[in-house]
């Protein structure tokens, strides 16, 4: 009824990649046009690096994402490198200047072990002084108390279908929250429920990941502006580098 096809396009819809409207987005395309050669792990549909080969980037661009429907939208530019596989799936070795995990896609590295496979193979493939940047959402302001269908969204897709996106909370376990996501008609007429576990890591666990790891943290932000960290953060924004 809603194939995953169509869920990757509403996500294109819903999530434009749009530096006037998005500090975030604004943030990365700054760092990925500095940098030579850019690995974006969890690309999804690719739409920070389409960006960047529009906006001039003339060095090696590669997408990783393990949503095969998401990359075949990425696809739809072929002056990209575009990789199927999970972060941990990794094997590039010393040839990234830097490395992105972006729109909380490091988030869904939800095991201890996913997270150790993911960073040692992430810092493998950058080079001595390569960075890795990526952000998370702060444990302390409970961004998924907001994830609830009071907050649905309403959208008119590609091909003029109304639908109606709305997200509620299975669980709440440690640092580990369960949601669905549901795609449905404006009646209520259920076309798709989408599944995913999201992991809030406060600073010093992630910090202790990141230095297990063997990456030094070069930056840290709380917020778009390069403001640092207080105690009404959102974010935890990370510039690692590799030692
Ligand atoms: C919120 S989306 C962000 C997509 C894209 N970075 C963007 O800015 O639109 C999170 C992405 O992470 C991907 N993902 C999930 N688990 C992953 C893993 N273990 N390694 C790499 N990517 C993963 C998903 O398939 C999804 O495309």
């Amino acid at each position: 009824m809603f194939s995953d096809a169509d869920a990757a396009a509403l996500y294109d819809l819903l999530n434009p990649w749009d530096p006037k409207r998005w500090p975030s987005d604004g943030f990365y395309d700054g760092l990925v046009m500095a940098a030579d050669s850019v690995l974006d792990v969890g690309c999804g549909t690719g739409s920070m690096l389409h960006r960047a080969r529009e906006g001039g980037h003339a060095g090696r661009l590669v997408g990783l994402d393990p949503d095969c429907a998401a990359l075949a939208r990425a696809r739809r530019r072929t002056d990209i490198e575009w990789v199927e596989g999970t972060a941990a799936d990794a094997e590039w070795n010393a040839e990234f200047d830097l490395a992105t995990m972006v729109s909380h896609a490091f988030q869904c590295l939800v095991t201890d072990h996913e997270l150790r496979a993911s960073l040692a193979a992430i810092y493998a493939a950058l080079r001595e002084n390569g960075r890795f940047a990526f952000e998370t959402r702060h444990p302390q302001t409970r961004a998924w108390e907001d994830w609830n269908p009071s907050n649905a969204s309403d959208v008119t897709d590609a091909s003029g279908r109304a639908l109606r996106v709305w997200h509620e909370i299975e669980s709440v376990v440690g640092d580990l929250v369960t949601f669905t996501a549901t795609t449905a008609e404006p009646d209520g007429a259920v076309l798709r429920v989408d599944r995913t576990s999201l992991r809030f890591l406060g600073v010093a666990a992630l910090d202790a990941f990141l230095a297990e790891a063997g990456f030094e943290v070069e930056a840290r932000y709380g917020d778009w502006n390069r403001g640092p960290v207080t105690t009404t953060s959102r974010e935890i924004i990370t510039i690692a580098r590799r030692a």
